[in-house]
């Protein structure tokens, strides 16, 4: 598998626009109101005291304001008609320390603007989804998140001296922490209403956009945040001098570890190139990226020598640079992708973990162990 890494940390700075799709909430005709009630409990509980036809159609209208209250946010609307403020590393890079900590103030107020037009965004994505999509229980949950998000942040005073803005910072933390389950909540709905989806290419644009942003979001928060730890290497959350080999060391170790619990040997991994490569970067994309190629290399190498799991060809990762671009290679010698799903390794939700060979006395061990198929581990699915 060849990666490029070009532009990737770049592409999530800058913020994504959702695309255009006719919006649900014209569907609604009920009053703006800016708080959200969660759709649940009231609205069952009523049902259960009616009888009268009456009663029901006060419930019907009364449910529908709940929902309309998801789609009718004027102030939401106005923030997603703003285009995000692009940011490139340089400009976070050199934008640079002050002694007074004047940066630290410029930054949160930058911050306190850019994340309500970037979770307004977010928002209007989740109003463009299928209505079916978007009545899903936990994906209303994690839009709902989202407009929280988005009211606590425009409610925050303006930020005028150190102490406004540790408080700034506190609530920055709180809402990451809130937010940290997201891909996974993300991950549920979808799969609970995966029989409604007739057209995969929405979900998957959804998915694309929302979580790219979602990483954007979480970058640029986290490195407002770090500005208040002290660590020469670093701006922020930017390396002064990343070195891909080093990265990719801590992830080879990581993934070696994972695959030797699973298979009871890993491959050796060698490392050429530009291996002293040194450059400013943003690590977290890597963390997200390497673990998964080298599990799959891992996995693949394995598979294909069930037979002599303690003699398998090693990986090899090739790091290549320019004045622009790097690139990171990984190859192995697992057999490759068969022709049959190579359009579907992309897809969200797609693993050929259930049918991962291994050696029957592991599987069982390891069945036992977790009480379940071996259809997810940490090395796949
Ligand atoms: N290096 C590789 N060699 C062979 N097949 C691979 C490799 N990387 C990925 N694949 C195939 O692509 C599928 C999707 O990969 P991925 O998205 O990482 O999901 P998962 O690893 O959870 O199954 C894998 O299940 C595997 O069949
Ligand atoms: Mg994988």
């Amino acid at each position: 598998l060849q990666m490029a890494l070009v532009g990737i940390a770049v592409e999530m700075l800058s913020g994504v626009t959702c695309r255009a799709r006719p919006r649900l909430g014209c569907l609604f005709l009920s009053s703006a109101s800016k708080t959200v009630a969660p759709l649940s409990d009231t609205g069952s509980r009523r049902l259960r005291s009616t009888s009268s036809m009456q009663g029901f159609s006060e419930l019907a209208r009364e449910r529908s304001k709940t929902v309309t209250s998801f789609y009718n946010q004027s102030a939401i609307d106005t923030s997603a008609e703003k285009a995000s403020v692009r940011l490139t590393l340089a400009t976070l890079l050199y934008s640079g320390k002050s002694p007074d900590g004047h940066h630290v103030l410029s930054s949160a107020r930058y911050l306190h603007k850019e994340l309500p037009v970037r979770i307004a965004h977010r928002i209007k994505g989740f109003r463009s989804l299928p209505f079916i999509i978007g009545c899903n229980p936990t994906i209303l949950q994690v839009h709902e998140l989202y407009i929280r998000a988005y009211h606590m942040l425009v409610d925050f005073p303006q930020i005028k001296d150190q102490e406004d803005e540790a408080r700034f910072c506190k609530m920055v933390q709180q809402l990451l922490d809130d937010h940290k389950d997201v891909v996974t909540m993300l991950a549920q709905g979808f799969r609970e209403c995966r029989r409604h989806i007739q057209d995969e290419m929405i979900i998957r644009n959804f998915l694309d956009t929302t979580l790219c942003s979602r990483l954007g979001i979480r970058m640029l928060a986290t490195h407002h945040l770090a500005h208040h730890e002290e660590n020469p290497e670093f701006v922020g959350i930017i390396s002064r001098r990343l070195s891909p080999k080093k990265v990719i060391e801590k992830w080879v170790d990581f993934a070696r570890r994972l695959c030797e619990h699973q298979y009871g040997n890993s491959p050796r991994v060698r490392i050429n190139g530009h291996v002293a490569a040194r450059f400013p970067f943003i690590p977290l994309p890597l963390d997200y990226i390497l673990p998964e190629l080298l599990k799959n290399a891992m996995r693949a190498t394995m598979e294909s020598h069930l037979e002599t799991p303690y003699n398998v060809p090693d990986v090899i990762v090739t790091i290549a640079n320019n004045d622009i671009d790097f690139v990171i290679r990984i190859s192995d010698r697992g057999g490759g992708i068969p022709h049959s799903i190579i359009d579907k390794v992309m897809d969200y939700h797609f693993s050929t973990a259930e049918e991962s060979a291994q050696d029957p006395r592991m599987s069982n061990l390891f069945d036992n162990i977790t009480n379940s198929g071996n259809h997810s581990s940490p090395m796949h699915g």
